[in-house]
């Protein structure tokens, strides 16, 4: 798995740098291609020298003092990973907040490999909402965090700050090269947030889908090389490498639908579409002093089952069942309802899952009657799971 890759290895400043070594020297081990890129921090606890010795190339230090006038764009363009290990609080910070300052935080910036960052710091350090949310908005990006582990701390602390071991970081080194670019040449079609039925000009029948879900979908199967078309209701930014169409209500998400999905190999219905819709919007915004209205309700279109219906065989339906009650069973009578292969179970009641968190938690069902449960994790870590299952059912 790692025979001919070329990895960065960002080292920043933290006790934990002396890890890094036999980090690097585990990975050249592997047949890895390894360069070194140590911050100033790193270099007052491991010397430069003994990267240059374990390494693929010597250990560079910094933007200036390279031959080529532009080292951060040459080691971000030919990397096929930049792995960060230690990462401290400070690169995590700057690197989250887009900010170049060094030869490492000007690597993270200048490459569209994927990153494996490994925190350490202090417990208390790691633990501050702005550690955290540094984090989350790395993870959001697609960044993969190999956590902390609990242990003893320098100065004798203890607690949840210490680098993961050698071994775990190279596994998860190795575990996201396999995943690589799997989905490419495959034209994955997303859906994303809740939909607004007018009632008037002003006024709408919605709900409290945010679109981060089918957003971090989207965001995923771009980063795995798919071809992405994004329908989506919700505001938030496009997800790099996918197409968006932006849409309200459930009949001009079933319209853009529809146009993609004879083009598409997986289709996954994250939106969460109105049941119903007035039957007649006024024209002109409803006035108080006529009185409560009557509003009449009609079914909208059901997106999913027209898209069971019509499925080729060689195509992936994916839906999402959001339930409040009796989970497994309502998400099963869905997938054979609506004629799909996988549906993603997502109980909107559970702590941290659902409808706008950051994170979910999910049983993804697949028709041939297995399961796979993704613990609490960010939407990303979600999406990256629903699609580990869509490749499964179709190898
Ligand atoms: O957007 P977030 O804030 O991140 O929240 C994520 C989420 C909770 C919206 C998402 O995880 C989720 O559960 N989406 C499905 C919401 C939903 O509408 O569930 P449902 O059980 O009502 O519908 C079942 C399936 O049928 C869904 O795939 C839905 O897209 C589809 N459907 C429903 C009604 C309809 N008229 N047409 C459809 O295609």
């Amino acid at each position: 798995m790692l025979e001919g890759r070329r990895i960065v290895l960002g080292v920043a400043g933290g006790i934990a740098a002396y890890k890094a070594v036999e980090v690097c020297r585990r990975l050249v081990d592997g047949g890895a291609h390894v360069v070194p890129v140590l911050t100033r921090g790193a270099r007052r606890f491991v010397g430069e020298t003994t990267f240059s010795a374990l390494a693929s190339e010597r250990a560079r230090t910094s933007l200036f003092d390279d031959p080529d006038p532009i080292p951060h764009t040459r080691l971000g363009q030919s990397a096929d990973l930049v792995l960060v290990a230690p990462a401290t609080a400070r690169v995590i910070g700057t690197y989250a907040a887009g900010i170049s300052n060094d030869l490492l935080t000007a690597t993270l910036l200048a490459t569209e490999a994927p990153v494996v960052v490994c925190p350490a710091m202090h417990a208390e350090m790691w633990r501050h909402p702005a550690v955290q949310d540094n984090i989350a908005t790395l993870r959001r990006r697609g960044v993969h965090v190999v956590e902390p582990e609990e242990g003893r701390l320098a100065g004798g602390d203890v607690g949840q700050g210490r680098l993961a071991e050698p071994a775990t970081i190279v596994a998860a080194v190795e575990s996201v090269l396999a995943r690589g670019r799997d989905m490419a040449g495959l034209h994955v079609l997303v859906t994303a947030g809740g939909t607004r039925e007018p009632i008037d000009p002003v006024r709408f029948i919605g709900n409290r889908s945010s679109g981060k879900q089918g957003h971090a979908l989207a965001a995923e199967a771009a980063a795995r090389g798919a071809k992405v078309t994004l329908v989506t209701t919700a505001a938030l930014p496009v997800p790099p490498g996918a197409d968006v169409v932006r849409v309200e209500t459930a009949a001009e998400m079933d319209e853009a639908v529809r146009a993609v999905a004879p083009a598409a190999d997986v289709i996954v219905m994250a939106a969460a579409v109105a049941d119903f819709r007035p039957a007649a919007a006024a024209t002109t915004k409803i006035k108080k002093d006529k009185g409560v209205p009557e509003i009449v309700l009609e079914p909208t279109v059901d997106i999913l089952a027209g898209l069971g219906r019509t499925k080729r065989p060689d195509q992936t339906l994916v839906g999402f069942a959001a339930e409040t009650e009796q989970l497994r069973q309502n998400a099963a009578s869905k997938l054979v309802a609506k004629g799909a292969d996988l549906i993603v179970a997502n109980d909107v009641t559970a702590p941290g899952a659902g409808f706008e968190h950051d994170t979910n938690h999910v049983v993804i069902l697949n028709a041939d009657g297995t399961e796979r449960e993704v613990p609490l994790a960010d939407k990303r870590a979600v999406a990256r799971a629903v699609f580990d299952a869509v490749l499964d059912g179709r190898s």
